[in-house]
């Protein structure tokens, strides 16, 4: 039996603070505007990936949480491309190395939160696949480098090349060379930020985002305003506060521009809608609570879809656990969190989230954490197959 060549890797969720909504270019996947996310702990959430490459595979086979997917597609194989690629300037300039650009690859890939939960798990798993697929390759090339390519794959999945705080910085050029991720701060730099997320049931299908965006850009007259004024700005501003560890600021311009993304999802034509009642009563919660904390203690925000996500620091969580654990009090997830002292807070009456017992299936409490981790565990067998 020919060789087998593998690396492995795991790779983290990312939640965008300041929302990437509209490409410029579809092929390319370059956006209108900047993004910013926070990357969050693959403790809770993960893809976990290997990639082999052998003389003996026979096709290009991908097998995400136990089935075959396509590699054909024009976004994976994109990837794959250029990967190859990069392999192939390393064997030319050094011939002693095996030739693994030419071999076929198998690519299993699991993700350790429940699909069917919606959420965005694209991200992961085309960072993980571009990761993993590097280092079999031995590529030099750094995370900002890789994240053009993951890039291709889905357009959020490059800010997942990180671990901490990224912005993804929309670039100029028509060959989408400077549209890349780079790290604003590590998640040691601001290591107290926390995140709840709060699952909620959707009962249809909803709008893929490639799709939402694409009308956005071409029917929302706000639109336009939000990427030509609102974005520059906030970029600039949301950035600082990072930086500065400015949690007032940070949380305001979450929840700001979480609303303005899904006003030009309303403002479009169709309309796109994402957020459902329950999504609605998460956010009026967490106003009222902040305005009865005279500041920000929790910030919401939303993606495609009416999951709920919360940040707030460390120090809030005595109060953002209070609160979630006498509206969900039914819910598995607490138990890593029986030691916080949580209390409603004073104020905080029954009717204001007695809406979320029935509306939130799950709830993910997690933090923000690093970028993609090599794992010497492998998820082939010694015959290049799912184990
Ligand atoms: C609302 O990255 O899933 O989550 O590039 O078409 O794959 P494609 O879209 P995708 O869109 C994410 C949209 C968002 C905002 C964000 O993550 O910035």
């Amino acid at each position: 039996m020919a060789k087998i060549y593998s690396a492995s890797t795991t790779a983290p969720v990312n939640i965008a603070t300041l929302k990437y909504w509209g490409k410029r270019d579809t092929k390319l996947n370059l956006p209108t505007n900047s993004s910013i996310s926070v990357t969050l702990s693959q403790d809770d959430l993960r893809t976990f990936t290997t990639a082999a490459a052998s003389e003996a595979f026979t096709k290009d086979t991908l097998w995400l949480n136990g089935t075959e997917e396509s590699v054909t597609g024009a976004r994976t194989s994109a990837c794959l491309a250029e990967l190859r690629a990069l392999r192939k300037s390393l064997e030319d300039a050094d011939p002693s190395l095996p030739p693994l650009s030419t071999y076929k690859l198998h690519i299993v890939s699991e993700n350790n939160f429940p699909t069917a939960a919606g959420l965005a798990s694209s991200a992961a798993g085309f960072a993980a696949l571009v990761r993993a697929i590097a280092d079999l390759y031995e590529l030099p090339q750094s995370a900002e480098e890789l994240s053009r390519i993951a890039r291709q794959g889905s357009g959020s999945a490059c800010r997942s090349l990180f671990g901490g705080y990224v912005a993804w910085e929309m670039g100029e050029k028509e060959d989408g060379s400077d549209s890349r991720a780079v790290q604003i701060a590590t998640e040691t730099d601001w290591p107290d930020m926390r995140a709840a997320i709060l699952v909620v049931s959707a009962k249809k299908k909803e709008t893929s985002s490639t799709t939402g965006m694409q009308t956005t850009a071409k029917t929302s007259p706000l639109f336009k305003h939000r990427v030509e004024v609102v974005v520059p700005e906030r970029f600039k501003v949301m950035s600082k506060s990072i930086l500065d560890k400015d949690f007032e600021t940070f949380g305001q311009l979450t929840m700001a521009d979480s609303n303005q993304f899904h006003a030009v999802c309303l403002d479009s034509s169709p309309p796109v809608f994402y957020m459902n009642d329950v999504s609605r009563n998460v956010i009026s919660l967490i106003e009222k609570v902040n305005n009865l904390a005279g500041r920000v203690v929790a910030a919401y925000t939303f993606d495609a879809g009416p999951n709920a996500v919360l940040y707030y620091l460390e120090k809030d969580e005595p109060i953002v656990l209070g609160l979630l654990k006498a509206a969900l009090p039914d819910l598995d997830g607490w138990q890593n969190k029986a030691t916080v002292s949580a209390a409603v807070p004073d104020g905080v009456s029954e009717d204001m989230y007695d809406s979320l017992k029935d509306g939130v299936s799950r709830i993910i409490l997690t933090g923000v954490g690093p970028s993609p981790q090599k794992i010497a565990e492998s998820l082939v067998d010694e015959s290049g197959l799912p184990k």
